[in-house]
Order: structure tokens, then C-alpha cells, then sequence
């Protein structure tokens, strides 16, 4: 994930239209109907703390962890400008070691595609539920199986602003079940624009691989929703919720 340290930069800019206070609102419902009034959250896969900073301005006591550094440091820098203060932490949630019982924890916005693989993800799993006091509530969403594979898997987007403009072009694999990103940035640097070249990949995991990866874990109950409803995912849903409660 070091192909990160450019894009950092850029992505809050990439993810303006995200509409992340009601991310917020839909996590906070979930909270509501699982009957927890959490005090102490972590946020795996925090990039620059879009979620994690709201929530924290909102009261809860809040730890994020990222593989990247830069998207870290990006969100350190709007927790001081936001007036709230939060744990970052620099680490692979595969090898998640916290200082702390948690009474939820959260993966949104894709951290789990970028799981590829399966022991991984299970790993992942267990470890998020040794974590978890009981009764808490672990919450994540993916970005679909069908939305990667028809949605933006082989298609190109570009968008052209500016300070920063990027070419998307993405490739889907479906033997591996992996949807690679190729980006091109151009940063604005004074009176030039730098180029910059990563690749990302995600991976594109069934509603029901997910299922079966969660169970045996011990969670007593798990929940699955079309994003930002509580309606049984779609066919063609492009993002889903998953509410796992130990
Ligand atoms: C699409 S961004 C989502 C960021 C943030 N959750 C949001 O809502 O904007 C995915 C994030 O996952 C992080 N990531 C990828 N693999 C990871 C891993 N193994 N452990 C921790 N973070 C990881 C990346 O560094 C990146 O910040």
C-alpha cells in the first residue's frame, strides 16, 4: 500500500462528493437499533480520517488505523484543524494488535476489498472479535462483487480540476477476482504539474464468501444491508453493510 503516499495527497479531493456525515448518521443508527451507546471505537482502514474525525467531534473516544502513513498524517492534520483529538495508529489491520477492549469497530469505505486474501481476511475477522467487548458491534461495508466486476472494472474515469487531475483506468481479473486501479495524478507544483503513477487493487468478495468467512467466529448475531438502509442487499447493490455483534 505504499502506492498510497502520492494518492494520499489527492484524496480528499477525489472523495469530495462523499457524503461522509451520513456515513455517520447511517453508523449511528446501526448503533441505536443494536441497542449500544459505544464510547470506545476503532476505525480499521481510516485513510485520512474522514469518518473517524466526525465521529470523534461527535463524542466518541476514537483510535484509526491505517497501512499508510501519509493518509495518516493527513488526518492527524484535520483532527487538529477539527479541535479533536484522536489515537492514529500506523499499522497493518492484518497484524491488529490495540491497547484497549473496544466497544465497536469499523472498516468502511472498502477496507475490506483490500484484503485479497481469504486466510488474511480471516485473520482479520478474529482478531477485530478478540478486540471487541461483548455485546460490540463490528461494522464494515465492501464495495460489491457486481460493482467492481461491471460497474468500474474495465472502465476509464477522469476528472480534470484545477490543482490535481487523475486518469482512472481499471482492469478486472475475473479468475483472481481482483479489480486493479491504475492511476495517473497531475499535482499542480507552482507554475507545472508533477506526474505521478500508482496502482491499486481490490478485491471482489461475494455477499455470501464474506458470510462464510464470518462464520465460527463467535459473533452472535450478523446482519447484512443494502448500504445506508436496512433492506436485504440487491443483485446489482454496489456497496454493502455488514453488522457483526460479538
Ligand atoms: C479507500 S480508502 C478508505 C479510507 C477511509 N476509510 C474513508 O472512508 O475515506 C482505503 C484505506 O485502506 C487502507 N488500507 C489498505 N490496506 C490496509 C491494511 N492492510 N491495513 C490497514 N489499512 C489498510 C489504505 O491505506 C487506505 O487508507
Amino acid at each position: 500500500m505504499e502506492s498510497y503516499s502520492a494518492f494520499a495527497y489527492v484524496y480528499d479531493q477525489l472523495m469530495e462528493d462523499v457524503d461522509y456525515k451520513g456515513w455517520v448518521l447511517y453508523i449511528e443508527e446501526i448503533f441505536e437499533r443494536c441497542g449500544i451507546k459505544p464510547k470506545n471505537i476503532a476505525e480499521l482502514a481510516c485513510g485520512t480520517g474522514n469518518v473517524t474525525n466526525i465521529l470523534a467531534k461527535r463524542g466518541y473516544n476514537l483510535i484509526g488505523v491505517d497501512i499508510s502513513a501519509d493518509m495518516l498524517f493527513i488526518a492527524q492534520e484535520k483532527s487538529r484543524a477539527m479541535g479533536v483529538e484522536v489515537i492514529y495508529l500506523n499499522h497493518d489491520m492484518r497484524e491488529l494488535s490495540l491497547p484497549t477492549e473496544l466497544d465497536g469497530i469499523l472498516c468502511v469505505c472498502d477496507g475490506v476489498n483490500y484484503i485479497a486474501d481469504e486466510k488474511d481476511l480471516r485473520k482479520v475477522f478474529k482478531s477485530v472479535y478478540h478486540h471487541l467487548k461483548d455485546g460490540g458491534l463490528f461494522i464494515f461495508d465492501i464495495s460489491t462483487y457486481y460493482k467492481l466486476a461491471n460497474i468500474l472494472g474495465n472502465n476509464t474515469y477522469a476528472e480534470n480540476f484545477e490543482e490535481v487531475s487523475y486518469i482512472w483506468e481499471n482492469y478486472f481479473e475475473e479468475a483472481q477476482k481482483m479489480c486493479d486501479f491504475d492511476l495517473t495524478i497531475f499535482v499542480k507544483e507552482e507554475d507545472t504539474y508533477r506526474k505521478y503513477e500508482e496502482t491499486h487493487s481490490q478485491r471482489a468478495y461475494e455477499e455470501k464468501e464474506i458470510l462464510d468467512q464470518l462464520k465460527g467466529i463467535g459473533f452472535k448475531k450478523i446482519e447484512c444491508f443494502e448500504a445506508f438502509t436496512f433492506s436485504d442487499p440487491k443483485e446489482e447493490s454496489e456497496r454493502i453493510y455488514f453488522v457483526c455483534q460479538k
